[in-house]
């Protein structure tokens, strides 16, 4: 897709990343060579060969794999500091960034660790441009809920450098209540509330109707399939709960960008935002996002501003962000 000057110029916000998902092959491979880790493909194009998916699982098998070059805290300094630099020259100026501390810890990799080198890339690149990223802590659904538990306590000692909870991975047999204490606790402590709702799943409105009933959470990642039902799709514009809908995502793991669907959401004044999910696997960050769906989605210029205006709108930004946005 090409990016039009205006998509191009748009001060954009970003809520729906995770930057496990910005891993670069470039990044990749010399992660592993400075790590001693031998990559199970020859080059980058053997790499981005295995890049071929067609549902959630087999996009996230890769993900993981893809994670095992992230070792020392100067790794996930690296991986960071390269999504600020390359949403920077996107023009975004604030993201909430997904991180999967499980992923690391349960690989041997600090808890410590990983955070102090995503919190230090962002603090460098909020002081040297006018990109600020955010970190949002996310669960595993496919472990269990005592591992959740067990690191949102490790995460109370950081508290100041997350905004947030939320879950993701493998969806299947992964309702939302299975974390119902783990969520009780995080908004106790303060934090943030959201969950991935993917698109498509079996039993999906179900999962919403849990995470708007039952978790009480402050946004929901996907969610789309929320217009199935229109007294939960109700119930989501009435509270101004925001969807972060994945375009380029959607069209790898189900079956399309659901264009028409951001429409609609669009249309039923559903605060619906536009994100990039894991851009160095889909191949498309949030410009290339927006320039994909604009033609299926009929998306005006005003369109395109409004998207803006409802994430920030959305997001957890401090009041001083906000306002220097808006
Ligand atoms: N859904 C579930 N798990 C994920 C995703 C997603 O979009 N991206 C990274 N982990
Ligand atoms: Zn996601």
């Amino acid at each position: 897709v090409t990016v039009d000057a205006f998509i191009a110029g748009l001060p954009k916000c970003e809520l729906h990343l995770h930057i496990e998902g910005t891993l670069e092959p470039g990044l990749k491979f010399a992660l592993a060579q400075r790590n001693g880790i031998e990559l199970p493909y020859a080059d980058e194009a053997a790499l981005r060969a295995a890049y071929d998916f067609h549902d959630l699982p087999g996009f996230l098998s890769v993900y993981y794999e893809g994670m095992s070059v992230l070792r020392t805290e100067q790794d996930f300094y690296d991986l960071a500091a390269a999504y600020a630099a390359k949403a920077h020259s996107q023009n975004v100026r604030y993201a909430e960034i997904f991180f999967d501390p499980q992923a690391h810890t349960a690989r041997g990799v600090a808890f410590d660790t990983v955070i102090r080198g995503l919190t230090r890339a962002l603090d460098d690149a909020e002081r040297e441009t006018d990109f600020k990223g955010r970190l949002v802590m996310c669960f595993l659904r496919d472990f269990q809920a005592e591992f959740a538990m067990a690191t949102l306590v490790q995460a109370l000692a950081y508290k100041e450098w997350i905004i947030g909870v939320g879950l993701d991975s493998d969806e299947a047999g992964n309702p939302p209540v299975k974390f119902r204490e783990v969520f009780a606790r995080a908004r106790a402590e303060g934090f943030r509330l959201t969950m991935h709702c993917d698109v498509d799943q079996k039993n999906s409105t179900e999962h919403i109707r849990q995470v708007v009933e039952e978790i009480g959470v402050d946004r929901i990642d996907h969610g789309v399939n929320a217009l199935e039902d229109p007294s939960l799709i109700e119930r989501i514009r009435a509270r101004g709960l925001g969807l972060t809908v994945c375009p380029i995502s959607n069209a790898h793991v189900t079956d399309g960008m659901k264009a028409a669907e951001i429409r609609a959401l669009l249309d039923q004044d559903v605060k619906v935002t536009v994100n990039s999910d894991d851009p160095a696997y889909f191949l498309g960050y949030v410009a290339e996002n927006l320039a994909a769906l604009r033609e299926p989605a009929a998306l005006s210029d005003a369109d395109l501003v409004r998207l803006q205006r409802n994430a920030i709108e959305i997001s957890w930004a401090a009041p001083a962000v906000r306002e220097e946005f808006l």
